[in-house]
C-alpha cells in the first residue's frame, strides 16, 4: 500500500487530511521541504499537528537513540573484527551503511525538531481553521500559561486547502494546483536545494543548516570570480563611495560613470563599437530580439534548435517570423535560409558553447551562410565569455587565438575574424565574470538604436554600482590573466578522464560542461539527492524540458579552484551512485544503440577539446597545477594591478597588499600563453608602470595603441 492510500484511510478522523484534495496530498507527500531537505513537505506540516507532532519526535528519537546505543556499543571492534572489517585511517562515515543511516536519522530527527518550532503560530491558526485537536491543545496552553491566543486569520491555516471566499467565483487556489500537478505528473517539477556558497571556502557551501557544509560542483561562477579579492575590493570601495542602488533607470538618475566604463570595457573585449548592459542576459536577448524583430520589416529569424529560452522568448516578443533548423546543423540552415529572397531582413540567432550538452557552434561557417543570405549574426556567448580565448572574449575570439593574441588591447577589430564578422554578441556578468547583468555588443548605430526602443532596457532600475564596478574588475583582470581559464580546462579534461575510466556516461564535447548522462528524471534527482545527503557533493539533476525527456542528467561544471582531493572525492561519489542506484554505464547505452550521442554505435565518445595543449602551455611545460587541499589558490598581481588601476580615476589610486587572507602569488615565468606562479607581492614586477593600456576613460577608438611589444606583455 503506498503512502497517499494509506493516508486516505486517516480522512475520516482527521480534519486536515478529510479536507485536503487527493492532488494536494499527492504533492506534499512527493515535495522534499525547501527548509528542512531531510523530510518531506507533508513531514513537515505534520510536525504542527498535536497527534502527529509529537509521535514524529518520538519515532525519530527512538530511530536515532537506535543507532546511538549501537555506536557507543563497545561490542563493536569485536563485530569489525569477526566480521573483518578494516577501518582505514582516513575512512568517513560515507563509508559504512550503518554510520551513514544514523547521520541521515540524526538529520531528520534535527530537521524534524527544527520544523516543529514553527508549531505555535500554525496551530493556531489550524484551530482557528477548525482543527478539534489543535483547538484542544491550544485550550490546554491557555489554561496552563493564562496566555489567550491571537486570532489568525484563515487563509493562513493552510496554504494548499482551497481558501477561497469569493462564493461563486473562478477557484485560483484549484488552477494553481492542477497546473502544479501538471509539472510534477511530467516529472518537470523544479526543486530548489538551499544552497550558499562561502566566499572565502569557494567552491564549498552551506546548506539550510550553516554548519552543513558541501561541495559545490554545479556553480555557474565558472572560476569563482564572484569572491575575487581583487572583485571584492572594488565592490567595498564602490559602495562605500556609491552606496548600494543605483537610484533609477538609466534615463533618469541611474546612468553613472562605472555603467559607462564598464560599457567600454565590453565593448574593447569584443572590439566593437559599443556595448550596453542590462539587468542579466537573460533580458538582453529578450529585450534585442524582441525589438529587431519588431522593428526590421518583415524580419524572418532562424533560431537553432538548442537556443536559450531567453533568445526564444525575444523572438516569440517579436513580430517576426520563426524558423527553427536543426542544432548545429548547417545543411539544414541553408535549406531554410535559402527560401528567402537575398533582400528579407534576417537574424541568425546561436549561441558559442550549448551548455547543456556542450556543444560547440561551427561559428565561422554560419558567418559564411550568412553573408551569403544577407542575414545578420546573432551570438550568445553567455557560457563562453571570460573562459575562452586569450583574453576571455569568447569562442569567436578563441576561433582565432594567436592573432587575438597578438592584437592585445587594441579596441579595433581584426578584419575579418570570427569575431569581427559576428554583428552582434550577448554575454552575461553573471557566470564566468561571477557578478549579475548582461549586455549586447555591435555596431554604434545598433546599440544606440537598442537603447532608445527596448523597453527591457528602458524602463527599469540600472545595476547598482558596486555591482557593475565588480563586474568590470573581473572582466579587467580576467583579460590579461590566463591562468584561471587554463587550469579550469586541465581540471575538465582530467576529470572527464576519470569518468571515462569508470564507464560513467558523459555526454561529448568539446567544451568545459560535463553533463553524465543518467537517462531518467526520477532517477537523476535521486542520484542529485543521494549525491548531497549521502557524499555531501551537490550537483543539480537537469531534466525536462531543460533537456529531452530520456536525456535526463547531471550537469557538472568543474572549475580551476576545486582541488586533486576533491576531484577523488567526486568521481568516487558519483561511481557509487550509479552503482547504488543502478544507473545505466556507457556499455548499457551502446547495448542500447546510444542515448544523447552516448553511446553510439560507430561514433566516438571523445570529442577534441577546443582548447589545444599548446594554448594550455602543455609544450611549453608551463600549464597550471591542480590546487591541493589546503593550498592557496593564485591570485594574479598583475590582473590585480590592472583591475585596481580600471578605477583610479573614480576612486583613487590604491597600492598594496588585498585584504582578506588571499595571498597574491606572482608570476615565475610569464610568456604570451601562458603563466606559472611563486610567492611574490601585489605589486607587479614585470608591469610597466605608466602603461596606458588599461585606461578606460577615452572612447575606444581614441585609445592610443601601443607597440606591439608592450601588447604582448599584458595580453
Ligand atoms: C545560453 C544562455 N543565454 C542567456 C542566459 C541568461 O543569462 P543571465 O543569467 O545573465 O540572465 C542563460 C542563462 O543561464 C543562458 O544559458
Amino acid at each position: 500500500m503506498d503512502k497517499l492510500s494509506t493516508l486516505s484511510r486517516f480522512k475520516a478522523s482527521c480534519p486536515f487530511l478529510g479536507r485536503t484534495k487527493t492532488s494536494t496530498l499527492r504533492n506534499l507527500c512527493t515535495s522534499t521541504s525547501t527548509r528542512f531537505p531531510s523530510i518531506s513537505l507533508l513531514t513537515e506540516r505534520a510536525t504542527n499537528c498535536p497527534v502527529m507532532g509529537p509521535a514524529l519526535s518520538v519515532r525519530s528519537k527512538e530511530i536515532v537513540a537506535g543507532y546511538a546505543s549501537m555506536a557507543g556499543n563497545s561490542d563493536i571492534e569485536q563485530i569489525h573484527k569477526e566480521k573483518g572489517v578494516n577501518i582505514p585511517v582516513d575512512a568517513s562515515v560515507e563509508m559504512c551503511p550503518h554510520a551513514s543511516a544514523a547521520r541521515a536519522a540524526a538529520r531528520m530527527a534535527d530537521d524534524l525538531a527544527h520544523a516543529a518550532k514553527g508549531k505555535e503560530i500554525s496551530s493556531k491558526a489550524a484551530a482557528a481553521a477548525g482543527c478539534p485537536f489543535h483547538k484542544a491543545a491550544l485550550e490546554q496552553t491557555v489554561k496552563a500559561t493564562g496566555v489567550a491566543p491571537h486570532p489568525v486569520p484563515v487563509s493562513t491555516a493552510s496554504t494548499s486547502v482551497s481558501s477561497s471566499t469569493r462564493t461563486g467565483a473562478y477557484d485560483y487556489e484549484a488552477f494553481y494546483n492542477t497546473e502544479l500537478e501538471k509539472k510534477h505528473k511530467d516529472k518537470s517539477y523544479r526543486y530548489f536545494n538551499n544552497i550558499n556558497r562561502l566566499a572565502h571556502k569557494f567552491p564549498v557551501a552551506h546548506t539550510a543548516k550553516v554548519e552543513d557544509e558541501v561541495q559545490v560542483w554545479c556553480s555557474n561562477d565558472y572560476l569563482g570570480m564572484g569572491n575575487n579579492p581583487v572583485v571584492l575590493e572594488t565592490m567595498h570601495r564602490t559602495l562605500d563611495r556609491y552606496g548600494h542602488g543605483a537610484g533609477g533607470t538609466r534615463n533618469i538618475a541611474g546612468n553613472g560613470a562605472v555603467h559607462l566604463g564598464l560599457e567600454r570595457e565590453l565593448a574593447t573585449l569584443h572590439r566593437k563599437d559599443a556595448a550596453l548592459i542590462f539587468s542579466s542576459c537573460y533580458v538582453a536577448n529578450d529585450a534585442t530580439l524582441s525589438t529587431l524583430g519588431t522593428k526590421l520589416p518583415g524580419c524572418v529569424m532562424f533560431s537553432d534548435k538548442s537556443n536559450h529560452a531567453s533568445m526564444i522568448q525575444g523572438m516569440r516578443h517579436s513580430t517576426a517570423q520563426r524558423v527553427i533548423f536543426k542544432h548545429n546543423d548547417l545543411e539544414d540552415l541553408e535549406n531554410k535560409l535559402k527560401e528567402y529572397p537575398k533582400e528579407t531582413p534576417k537574424i541568425i540567432a546561436f549561441e558559442s558553447v550549448y551548455s547543456m550538452c556542450g556543444s560547440i557552434s561551427p561559428i565561422s561557417e554560419i558567418c559564411d551562410l550568412a553573408e551569403k543570405y544577407g542575414a545578420l549574426t546573432f551570438l550568445d556567448e553567455v557560457h563562453a565569455v571570460g573562459l575562452y580565448g586569450p583574453r576571455g572574449a569568447g569562442v569567436a575570439e578563441h576561433l582565432d587565438y594567436e592573432a587575438q593574441l597578438a592584437h592585445g588591447e587594441n579596441p579595433d577589430p581584426i578584419p575579418g575574424s570570427v569575431m569581427d564578422r559576428i554583428d552582434i554578441i550577448t554575454g552575461t556578468l553573471g557566470k564566468a565574470y561571477g557578478a549579475v547583468g548582461g549586455y549586447i555588443a555591435g555596431s554604434d548605430d545598433f546599440i544606440d538604436m537598442i537603447r532608445s526602443y527596448a523597453p527591457g532596457f528602458i524602463f527599469t532600475t540600472s545595476l547598482p554600482p558596486a555591482t557593475v564596478a565588480g563586474a568590470q574588475a573581473s572582466i579587467a583582470y580576467q583579460k590579461i590573466y590566463l591562468g584561471d581559464r587554463q587550469l579550469k580546462q586541465v581540471n575538465v579534461r582530467e576529470t572527464k578522464r576519470r569518468f571515462a575510466e569508470l564507464d560513467i556516461p558523459v555526454v561529448p564535447g568539446p567544451s568545459h560542461i560535463l553533463p553524465v548522462l543518467v537517462g531518467d528524471a526520477a532517477l537523476a534527482k535521486a542520484a542529485s539527492d543521494k549525491l548531497l545527503y549521502d557524499h555531501s557533493i551537490y550537483v543539480q539533476a537537469i531534466n525536462y524540458p531543460t533537456v529531452a525527456v530520456g536525456e535526463e542528467r547531471l550537469r557538472i561544471t568543474v572549475t580551476q579552484r576545486h582541488t586533486v582531493e576533491q576531484i577523488d572525492k567526486l568521481v568516487a561519489a558519483v561511481d557509487q551512485v550509479f552503482t547504488d542506484l543502478n544507473i545505466n554505464r556507457i556499455k548499457d547505452w551502446k547495448a542500447l544503440g546510444g542515448r544523447a550521442t552516448v553511446g553510439v554505435p560507430g561514433e566516438d565518445d571523445v570529442v577534441e577539446p577546443i582548447w589545444t595543449k599548446e594554448q594550455l602551455g602543455e609544450e611549453t611545460g608551463t600549464t597550471p597545477k591542480t590546487l591541493r587541499d589546503g593550498e592557496k589558490d593564485v591570485v594574479d598581481p598583475q590582473g590585480v594591478f590592472v583591475a585596481r588601476s580600471r578605477f583610479d580615476h573614480l576612486l583613487g589610486p590604491i597600492s598594496g597588499p588585498l585584504r582578506s587572507g588571499y595571498q597574491v602569488v606572482a608570476p615565475a615565468v610569464t610568456t604570451n600563453t601562458t603563466t606559472t606562479s611563486s610567492a611574490a607581492s601585489v605589486v607587479p614586477k614585470t608591469m610597466k608602470t605608466g602603461t596606458k593600456l588599461m585606461d578606460f576613460a577615452p572612447r575606444a577608438r581614441d585609445i592610443p595603441v601601443p607597440p606591439p611589444s608592450k601588447l604582448s606583455a599584458v595580453a
